[in-house]
């Protein structure tokens, strides 16, 4: 009896390795652990076994169930993850196909815009310092040169804030005199780059956030052709070696005197085409050398020092560059603008 009973656990054993899915193991089962099996008629007949032997083969018969009960599970678990893993490997993944591109972020054109001119001007020697975005009355307008209620300041319509004499800066400008205070009265050559605001209608040509790169430059014998010989540098590293560029006269309180630089039309080389309306020339910047007012106010004695200093804008840059006819573009975040670059 205990020989049979082995001989239903060995052949039991190397069925259930036969065994390929659940079909397979469902008759298995069925076979050998089922109410009908030999192994549980066995145990269900035991009564009619001598009582001598009945304990022992009782013991063995029990000991035999929970083993292919066992060995049921673990199969059954087995085929499951075996099953999962090849249902993977034949569908899922296909070794042979292209890779799936990664798609990768990119800097913003006017990041990379700035990011060309700091390494101009620091190839030229200037340092880049930082200054802030939310600045007093004092030192964006009255520091300048551009007193209150003057008629000069609707150049550059305001946010304020709700604490009266602070605002949102409206040019760059307002860094010189915290360059010069830093450093007076020791020689600088600095860029001043940063976001600017104005309270203005938002239109293809105008937004009410900008990028402003500032320059200033201050020492002794400064002079203003040395001022058009460094933009006219700039102006070669920026749109290439041949370019040629013009001063214009022009205004502005903080320097004198004051012009705005033009640089031959890169895109039509100065023929005349839509982006330079015909004239054949781009204008970039404003620039001049700094006022001996603001020199005094920066810490330096204007009889012994003198400096330029200038503003560009490097959205407007971009514009002309990359034939861009609509600021809005700038921060309006639509990937169709923003992925061409
Ligand atoms: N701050 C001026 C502007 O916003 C530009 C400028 C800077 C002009 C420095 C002259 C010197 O228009």
């Amino acid at each position: 009896m205990l020989e049979a009973l082995d001989t239903i656990k060995t052949t039991a054993l190397s069925e259930l390795k036969k065994t390929s899915d659940k079909e397979t193991l469902r008759l298995w089962y069925s076979t050998h652990l089922s109410k009908n099996s030999p192994l549980i008629e066995s145990l269900r007949n035991l009564s009619n076994v001598a009582p001598k032997d009945r304990p022992a083969i009782g013991k063995h018969a029990n000991q035999i169930r929970n083993i292919l009960e066992e060995a049921y599970k673990e199969q059954t678990h087995y085929l499951h993850k075996s099953t999962a893993s090849t249902r993977q490997k034949h569908t899922d993944l296909d070794i042979t196909l292209p890779g799936r591109s990664v798609n990768r972020g990119r800097l913003h054109i006017a990041t990379q815009t700035l990011r060309r001119i700091y390494t101009i001007w620091a190839d030229m020697g200037f340092q880049i310092y930082r200054s802030r975005e939310i600045e007093t009355d004092e030192l964006n307008f009255e520091l300048l040169n551009i007193p209150l209620h003057h008629p000069a300041r609707d150049m550059w319509d305001t946010f304020h804030t709700n604490t009266p004499g602070v605002i949102l800066r409206t040019h760059t400008s307002p860094g010189q005199i915290h360059a010069m205070r830093a450093n007076a009265p020791d020689p600088i050559r600095v860029i001043l780059p940063g976001m600017c605001y104005r309270y203005e209608q938002i239109t293809a040509r105008s937004e009410i956030q900008f990028n402003q790169v500032e320059g200033l430059a201050i020492g002794t014998n400064i002079r203003f052709t040395d001022l058009k010989g460094t933009l006219t540098d700039f102006a070669r590293r920026m749109f290439g070696n041949s370019t040629r560029t013009r001063f214009r006269a022009s205004h502005f309180p903080f320097t004198e005197p004051s012009a705005e630089m033009d640089v031959e039309c890169f895109l039509c080389s100065g023929e005349g085409c839509r982006v330079c309306k015909k004239t054949g020339w781009l204008e970039i910047l404003g620039c001049g050398m700094v006022h001996p007012a603001v020199l005094t106010n920066g810490g330096y004695e204007p009889n012994k020092y003198t400096g330029f200093a200038f503003g560009m804008g490097p959205e407007r840059i971009a514009m002309l560059k990359y034939g861009i006819d609509d600021i809005r573009h700038f921060w309006g975040n639509d990937l169709r603008f923003l992925e061409q670059f």
